[in-house]
């Protein structure tokens, strides 16, 4: 169908032989095993999340020329159980007069005439503004595909600036997410910048994915959470209707909210006449350093699963010399319980264990090891008690991607209930953020944590996932050895495979 329209685009065929001619060059054992990371050059946010012909697609903001950000491409890749990742050739480029500056983050969805719709936002430049910076445009746009080769289509743009209501930014209008209605409508929502340059997210309506009718506010920032709400994504779950946003430019809430550019999610439910959320709760989805842009799908089972960009905006000059930067997260299963969003790391990782080594009572009493406990690409459980619950041990932390000076950590002090990730000697050779902090928020007297190593990173889930901490690291991916510490006496489960 679309088969030959990349060789149409020069610049997709540019980064199309860029990749087939340097991305064999990165050696699998310098990536991650299982989480998706950039085919050559830049990765930021996930885009396209969705299933098509019965495979799971991932397409993210994409620069393969470099290892920083640029001219936004859309990079692809698929998989058949979420966990391992094989990479497509690039799927779109910037090269139409309505997206020459960049093709920026969006969505897909399989139609019923079995093809493939990216629904984009282009970005042209437009001039300078008053202080010398930059203007640019943004508009929604929409490709027709087969899975591999995209083909944009001719009238494009298909939602403007004249479909904003009054006094939003043509700015800083994008990110659609797209999904279908119960009705069979398809409906879409936008990042937006309100008249008081407050985030918003906009809701649209289409029968046909192409003429789209903006259909109201969904949700309003009112100068809360940061300023720009980018990356919307909406889904009724458990009962509620959940909005994940990624905010810019947040200011920190007491320990919350601390990356700058940060996640959110709104839990509510939908008001019967506007169509508004109305919000019930509201927290962070990750409380680490390195989470951002979510953006979910829903499996054929049922199952509603949430990716991110496994960064942080303000560290991406640290690189690391790689050919590859940027990582997804793992994918993670969302629940909404009592008002809160739960994730936890999707089942399909339980086929990728391996040689499982368990522990059960042992006493940890400063410094311990464990025979069989090692790896950099692991999943680990771990449950640590106080031996004597009336003199609880102070502090207990367990050290990973350790060697010699190498190492990083995650520590829990029983005192004030704080949950710590460090990768202060992780190999980070810049004054970046090297820590963060998070109150548990249902500490009963025993600490259960979910770990998931994998060269570059690491997931931390708490109890049943009520929270989560996420952060990468630059460790040289042989430092392997992990241990354990209590300050006092406690008493430690373990469970530990590798991931493969
Ligand atoms: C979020 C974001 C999006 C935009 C994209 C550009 O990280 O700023 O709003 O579409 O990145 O790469």
């Amino acid at each position: 169908m679309c088969d030959s329209s990349y060789t149409d685009s020069v610049k997709l065929y540019a980064a199309r032989r860029h990749e087939a001619l340097f991305s064999n060059n990165i050696p699998a054992s310098d990536r991650p095993v299982v989480h998706l990371s950039s085919h050559i050059g830049w990765m930021n946010d996930p885009n396209g999340f969705s299933i098509y012909k019965g495979r799971y697609h991932l397409f993210y903001q994409y620069h393969p020329f470099d290892s920083v950000w640029g001219p936004m491409h859309w990079g692809h890749a698929v998989s058949n159980d979420l966990i391992h990742w094989e990479h497509l050739p690039a799927a779109i480029a910037p090269d139409e007069r309505y997206d020459s500056d960049g093709c920026f983050s969006g969505s897909a969805i399989e139609l019923d005439d079995g093809r493939q719709l990216l629904f984009y936002t282009g970005l042209t430049k437009t001039g300078l503004k008053p202080d010398g910076t930059p203007e640019f445009h943004q508009v929604q746009c929409i490709a027709y595909g087969d899975g591999v080769n995209y083909k944009k289509y001719e009238d494009n743009p298909v939602i403007d600036s004249d479909q904003l209501p009054e006094g939003a930014s043509p700015q800083d209008f994008r990110d659609p997410k797209i999904w279908m209605g119960e009705d069979g409508d398809f409906r879409c929502v936008l990042g937006s910048l309100d008249a008081e340059r407050s985030g918003q997210i906009l809701q649209y309506r289409s029968s046909d994915g192409i003429s789209w009718e903006y259909e109201g506010v969904l949700a309003s920032n009112h100068g809360r959470f940061g300023v720009m709400w980018e990356c919307p994504d909406t889904f009724a779950l458990d009962g509620k209707q959940v909005l994940l946003v990624s905010p810019q430019d947040m200011l920190p809430v007491g320990n919350d909210f601390m990356s700058g550019n940060g996640t959110l999610a709104l839990i509510g439910h939908l008001d019967d006449e506007t169509g508004a959320l109305v919000e019930e709760s509201t927290q962070p989805i990750d409380y680490g350093i390195d989470f951002y842009a979510t953006q979910t799908l829903e499996t054929a089972d049922g199952r509603r699963v949430m990716v991110a960009w496994m960064q942080n905006w303000d560290t991406t000059f640290v690189g690391g010399g790689r050919p590859w930067f940027g990582q997804m997260t793992l994918p993670r299963e969302l629940s909404v319980r009592d008002g809160r969003l739960y994730q936890w790391p999707v089942r399909e990782i339980e086929e990728a264990r391996r040689n499982r080594v368990a522990y059960e009572g042992v006493l940890v009493q400063g410094l311990c090891e464990l025979d069989g406990v090692r790896g950099r690409c692991v999943d680990l459980s771990l449950t640590v008690r106080p031996q004597d619950a009336r003199d609880p041990y102070r502090e207990f932390y367990i050290r990973f991607a350790q060697r010699g000076r190498y190492h990083s950590s995650i520590s829990f002090r029983t005192g004030d209930h704080f949950l710590k990730i460090k990768r202060k000697h992780s190999g980070l050779r810049r004054a970046v953020v090297k820590d963060r902090k998070c109150r548990l928020l249902s500490y009963d007297g025993i600490l259960r944590l979910r770990i998931i190593i994998d060269r570059y990173s690491v997931e931390v889930f708490v109890g049943e996932g009520e929270q989560a901490m996420t952060m990468t690291i630059p460790t040289d991916p042989s430092f392997d050895e992990i241990n354990f510490y209590a300050a006092g006496k406690a008493i430690m489960d373990v469970e530990k495979y590798d991931l493969v």
